[in-house]
């Protein structure tokens, strides 16, 4: 009462206010929440099939109670990270340099899973397993963790682990044989030190997704201030230069993409054939980016994509390469058929 009188003499008390307002705003509680849960369904969460959490410590696969903690850090400051691999035919494919890629970007912002990367593929598996589909996406987060609503690191006791199972996007060139057009973004490149971490903190990301939406092409390429080629939002770029060289760019400034090192390994194939000059990795400027004879993007879901448009002018004789069109075929081959990378569920 004498804080009422000393700071808010002659203000309304809220709850005048509130229904002054007309809001009438509802609150709901233990009692009453999963009622209102039940009412909230929407038709695309039938493509989430199972999500494990720590801080539940188990595995749900109702959808509507695939949630994450308002004070998790990962929500409210992006203070987490995570990787996305794809499982085909009741196998996750190369999921040990996904969760090797994981553990490395936790490394790199101070975050440890006590249980370490062998605890981590085994719940995977066991969420895997409670999704029972054959085909799916898998996502694993490492989140900082709940704890307060403040920026600290310090303020969440212990880490969370949230991973997903979830319908599986369908490979690029399936759904557009006549391959990609593409432009550059306006967005500016990460700096390394987050570019080649795969951190929550994807905004950067989001407005490529965004461009490329609004400019009415499938994906747009980050060059950085030397006019490197960088990445796009969710997938690495390379080109065939007119000599036949494979070229992705060095990897300090990208993110380290499972998709592009294996498609690099298996390249090496068409180098013995006499179908490629060589591989590498190195500096790639717009002029490369102009003058090649086949750009490709490469990333999980979408396999290997060969561009037939790059800023409106076609790339070679504008339809996929012969590079991009044999590497897409080891790929898919190899996802199907590599049991040395293929972790069964
Ligand atoms: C920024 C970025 N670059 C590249 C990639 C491709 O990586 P991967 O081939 O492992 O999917 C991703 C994947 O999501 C990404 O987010």
């Amino acid at each position: 009462m004498l804080l009422y009188n000393t700071c808010f003499k002659g203000v309304v008390p809220p709850f005048f206010r509130r229904s002054q307002n007309g809001l009438n705003m509802k609150v709901i509680d233990s009692q009453n929440y999963l009622e209102v849960l039940e009412r909230l369904r929407k038709p695309w969460q039938e493509k989430y099939y199972a999500m494990y959490s720590s801080v539940l410590g188990g595995v749900v696969l109702d959808p509507l109670l695939m949630q994450v903690p308002a004070d998790d850090h990962l929500v409210h400051r992006g203070d987490g990270v995570f990787d996305t691999f794809k499982c085909v035919g009741r196998a996750a494919y190369n999921l040990d340099a996904h969760l090797r890629r994981l553990m490395r970007s936790a490394e790199a912002i101070s975050l440890a899973w006590p249980g370490g990367m062998d605890e981590i593929r085994a719940l995977t598996l066991e969420t895997l397993a409670k999704a029972d589909r054959a085909e799916c996406s898998g996502r694993v987060m490492v989140a900082r963790g709940p704890g307060s609503f403040g920026v600290s690191p310090y303020e969440s006791p212990a880490p969370a682990l949230y991973i997903l199972a979830y319908a599986a996007g369908v490979p690029f060139m399936e759904k557009h044989p006549e391959g990609a057009r593409v432009r550059r973004s306006h967005v500016p490149v990460k700096p390394a030190r987050f570019a080649t971490v795969k951190n929550c903190n994807y905004l950067p990301n989001v407005m490529m997704k965004r461009e490329a939406v609004d400019w009415g092409v499938d994906f747009v390429v980050g060059f950085d201030a030397d006019g490197l080629m960088a990445e796009g939002a969710t997938e690495n770029f390379g080109i065939v230069t007119r000599s036949g060289e494979l070229l992705f760019p060095r990897m300090e400034t990208v993110l380290d993409g499972t998709t592009m090192l294996r498609v690099m390994k298996l390249a090496e194939t068409l180098v013995e054939a006499g179908a490629l000059e060589k591989i590498a990795f190195r500096d790639i400027t717009e002029a490369d980016a102009c003058a090649a004879s086949e750009m490709l993007v490469v990333g999980t879901t979408l396999n290997v994509v060969s561009v037939r448009e790059f800023e409106g002018v076609p790339v070679g004789d504008g339809r996929p390469g012969p590079v991009g069109r044999a590497l897409d075929k080891l790929l898919v081959c190899d996802i199907a058929t590599n049991d040395a990378l293929r972790t069964a569920y």
